[in-house]
This record gives structure tokens, C-alpha cells and sequence, in this order.
């Protein structure tokens, strides 16, 4: 007879691998369910209650430098088309053509109006519509109300940023004390000009970025670079929130090598906002655009002085895609983990992760009925 080799199982699941609800998770510092990170109702849900409702950044003002100016983005799914109007005010409208649904503006430039390139409609700068070929051949078609859809438009010094809901609170709201809190330190955003943009795929939900960038407990082990020039420790590393926004600041290690270097900041702003200086050195801005529930594309304008060479920017940007490229990989790893289903809630560490529980509850707030 074989003797039977005892083997110790868990006969029972610690309690995180069963579902509760989100509040609940919230509550026992456990990430919220992980199916929100891949379920396409949840997605559509964030679409309408998250970026269809708060402040997203389209770009800096230096994009539009003359009436007429204009560039065209996506704010979630939203094609949006920013221009500065005759007056020098800025505009933002849905660049969907109340006709039938064609996208009206194309990439960036100046125009006078705006033209539907599917049956010519035009519009004014303000998104009024100024004709309509054959409008006048019908009997009963009233065209005084007919216009791009509005958007608001506000911005933070030199960015700029739009709300699909037009009862939103302003920007101000959003950006509480973090507006001031930089300029004490000494940051300013009008400091260097745009000198790049680049935009990068990454497959994974857009909350796994920012769950991410919420905290620096990963720094020592994703980013051993950048932890050898800044503290990430929890004794140095520093977090001052506000109820939508929230900066992290890295101390420069007195010892590093690299004197040019100030402390490190990372600004963020409620959705999915942020940017990064490295003293006044330079800056740059992310924007997480969630494509679907697994995908999500990194927008980045990056500002650096005048003195850069075309040479300095390009070196400077692959710095930084050094630290990008080492969450990046981190990144879809969790989607993976996330889409095995067999996880239920992730366990965060209280205290460590402070900032994420922040940003989760500031999703479950939106979320919830
Ligand atoms: S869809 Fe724009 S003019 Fe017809
Ligand atoms: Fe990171």
C-alpha cells in the first residue's frame, strides 16, 4: 500500500480573495475589486462620471498664439477642438459636427472658421454655426440654435485644461492649495517653453497608472537610478495633499553627483493629471488617457529652457524614459495579475500607501450611486 505524503494546503482563502464592495475594500485599506480594472462596464462608467465631468489638460497656451490658432485632442472619448477665438479668448467645443456626426477639425494650424469637410457646414471660432449650404432652400429649418457642442475652458498659468460638464466647479477647485504650495517652493510654470511632446500605448487600465504614481514605496525597487540621486524613503520623502490634488517631493541626496539636479516634485491633479519638475531645471506634464478597459495612452509635453540644444532635449527626454519605461514594465504586469480574476482585492499597506487610498476613494465617490 502507498504510503499517502501529507502536503500542508490552505483549505481556506485568506478573506481578500472574495469580493466585497468597493466602500467596504476602501475601508480595510484593500485595493478596490480588481475586475474594476478590466470590466468594460466599469470603463464606460468612468467615461461618463470621471472624464466627462472633471478638468482634463489639453495643452500649454503657447500652442495657440494668435486668434485662430487651434488644435484638436481627445479628452476620454471625447474629439475636442481648443482655438483661440477672435477676441484672444480661448474656446473649447466637441469637434463633432451637429449635423450628422463628422469630426469638423483636423490636427492643429489657424483658420478663420472651421469647415465639416462632409457637407461644408461652417462654423465661427465661438462654435456658432455661420452656414449651412441649401439652409436656405428649406421651409422649416431653424438654424440659430445649431452649434458645436461648448465645452469650459480654464487654465493653470500657461495649461489648459476643459470640462465637458458645463456645471463643473472651476479648475480652482480642483487644484485647492497645490497652486500656491508651488509657486511657494519657487516652481514656475511659465519658467520654459514646450519643447516636445511624445505619446506612448500602454496596455493596462488607466487607475494602475496613477494607483502607481500615487506612491514612492516602489521606488527603491522599479527605479534604482532615481533612487541613488533622490530620497524615497519614508523618512524624507515628503506628501502634501489636498483633496483633489496632492505633491510628492524627493530630496536631492546631498551626496549625488548630480549638482545640477534639484529635489524632485510630482504634481498631481484629480483625474489623471500630473507634472513632474526636476527643481526648475525643467518640467513635464503626463495625461493618462484610457483607450479601454486595458489600454491606456501617456501624453507628455515636456518644457525645458531655451538653452537646451535640439540635442540636450532629445537626451534629456530619453532620461526620462528611463524611469517611464521601468513603470511601464510594472505596469502591464499588473494587468495581468489584475485580468487573472483570481485576485480579488490587492492588500495596501496604510500608512505607505496613504495617497492611493486617496485617489481610490476619490474613483469610488464617482463610481458609486
Ligand atoms: S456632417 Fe458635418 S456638414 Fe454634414
Ligand atoms: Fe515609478
Amino acid at each position: 500500500m502507498n504510503e499517502s505524503v501529507e502536503v500542508a494546503v490552505t483549505r481556506s482563502l485568506p478573506p481578500q480573495y472574495s469580493r466585497v464592495d468597493a466602500a467596504e475594500a476602501v475601508e480595510r485599506a484593500w485595493t478596490f475589486p480588481s475586475d474594476w480594472y478590466t470590466d468594460p462596464l466599469i470603463f464606460e462608467r468612468e467615461q461618463e462620471r470621471i472624464f466627462e465631468r472633471e478638468w482634463q489638460y489639453v495643452g500649454p497656451e503657447s500652442r495657440l498664439p494668435k486668434p485662430g490658432s487651434y488644435f484638436t485632442t481627445k479628452v476620454g472619448r471625447l474629439p475636442v477642438v481648443v482655438v483661440r477665438q477672435k477676441n484672444g479668448e480661448l474656446a473649447a467645443h466637441l469637434n463633432v459636427c451637429p449635423h450628422r456626426g463628422n469630426i469638423v477639425a483636423h490636427d492643429c494650424g489657424e483658420r478663420r472658421v472651421f469647415q465639416c469637410g462632409y457637407h461644408g457646414w461652417t462654423f465661427d471660432l465661438d462654435g456658432t454655426l455661420r452656414a449651412a449650404p441649401r439652409s436656405d432652400r428649406e421651409t422649416d429649418f431653424d438654424t440659430s440654435d445649431v452649434r458645436l457642442r461648448p465645452l469650459k475652458v480654464e487654465a493653470w498659468g500657461p495649461l489648459i485644461f476643459v470640462n465637458a460638464d458645463l456645471d463643473a466647479q472651476p479648475l480652482s477647485a480642483t487644484l485647492g492649495g497645490l497652486a500656491d504650495l508651488v509657486k511657494e517652493r519657487g516652481f514656475d510654470l511659465y519658467s520654459h517653453p514646450l519643447r516636445a511632446s511624445r505619446q506612448f500605448e500602454i496596455k493596462c487600465n488607466w487607475k494602475v497608472t496613477l494607483d502607481n504614481n500615487t506612491e514612492c514605496y516602489h521606488c527603491q525597487t522599479v527605479h534604482p537610478g532615481f533612487s541613488k540621486e533622490y530620497h524615497v524613503d519614508a523618512d524624507n520623502y515628503q506628501i502634501t495633499a489636498f483633496p483633489k490634488s496632492f505633491t510628492h517631493l524627493s530630496p536631492k541626496h546631498e551626496e549625488s553627483d548630480a549638482t545640477s539636479w534639484d529635489d524632485f516634485h510630482i504634481n498631481y491633479l484629480w483625474p489623471n493629471f500630473m507634472v513632474s519638475a526636476r527643481g526648475n531645471e525643467y518640467f513635464y506634464t503626463y495625461s493618462y488617457v484610457p483607450v479601454d478597459a486595458n489600454t491606456t495612452m501617456q501624453y507628455n509635453d515636456y518644457f525645458f529652457p531655451e538653452s537646451y540644444s535640439e540635442s540636450d532635449v532629445e537626451q534629456a527626454i530619453s532620461d526620462i524614459g528611463q524611469i517611464m519605461r521601468e513603470d511601464w514594465g510594472i505596469f502591464e504586469q499588473v494587468q495581468i495579475g489584475l485580468r487573472s480574476g483570481m485576485l480579488a482585492h490587492g492588500r495596501l499597506m496604510p500608512d505607505n500607501e496613504q495617497l492611493l487610498r486617496q485617489f481610490q476613494r476619490l474613483v469610488i465617490d464617482a463610481l458609486e450611486p
